[in-house]
């Protein structure tokens, strides 16, 4: 594998909750998507555009931006203008047959892609022959229909690591902190997850207990 270790991004448009997880020093990443930036109230191009350079100022890392066309010339368009704004911008372009040829033509202009709203393995392997930079499974989303996210990303794993290929897998729709350790079992390269299931992974109530007694016994220590 190329990548050192699991990534974390964070999957949100909510500034305090990015600053938040920033300040945790762990976090490599954002990524949003329509819903989390209307959840915001953020409204008109020119907001939306400002929204995604005050995040990029504020993490040092990939962040993706999702293009509201569908068509190839629109997305390209799109794409574009946000690849612009900072080098640190993925282009994030929906799995369809517009998006995958989108993907190819910006990976040969050398713009990064997230392709979005992958629910099967072929998708994955589309993803990876356009040269996009990032797959995003959707894991919540599939446990929700009745079938395993984590199989799914095992299985696309397995399959980019048999064949060698270079997109990373970023697992997206995370909605628990055992969703991220199964994630990280499973082969993903990046983790995008609410703060809320990034800071699950602290709890233990046996580090609760520990640490309330060592407070207790601490107090023994001063005189
Ligand atoms: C991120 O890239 C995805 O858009 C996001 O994780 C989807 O999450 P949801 O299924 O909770 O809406």
């Amino acid at each position: 594998m190329s990548h050192p270790h699991l990534q974390f991004f964070i999957d949100t448009a909510n500034l305090s909750e990015i600053q938040e997880a920033f300040d945790l020093g762990i976090l490599d990443g954002v990524t949003t998507n329509p819903s989390l930036m209307a959840r915001e109230k953020v409204v008109g191009k020119e907001a939306v555009l400002n929204h995604y350079i005050t995040i990029c100022n504020m993490v040092d890392g990939d962040i993706s931006a999702e293009v509201l066309s569908t068509d190839f010339d629109g997305i390209i368009e799109e794409g574009k203008e946000l690849a612009a704004l900072h080098p640190n911008i993925v282009v994030k372009v929906p799995m369809i047959k517009d998006g995958i040829k989108a993907i190819k033509w910006f990976t040969n202009n050398g713009i990064k892609t997230n392709c979005t709203l992958v629910f099967s393995a072929g998708q994955a392997i589309l993803a990876a022959k356009a040269g996009a930079t990032y797959v995003s499974p959707f894991i919540g989303r599939i446990d929700d229909s009745g079938w395993d996210g984590i199989d799914l990303i095992r299985q696309i794993s397995h399959i980019y690591t048999v064949q060698g290929m270079q997109t990373k897998i970023l697992a997206a729709s995370i909605r628990t902190g055992n969703h991220i350790i199964a994630c990280a079992e499973a082969g993903a390269h990046v983790c995008t997850s609410p703060l809320s299931s990034i800071l699950a992974l602290l709890k233990h109530p046996l580090t609760d207990i520990g640490l309330a007694k060592f407070v207790e016994d601490a107090k023994k220590m001063s005189n």
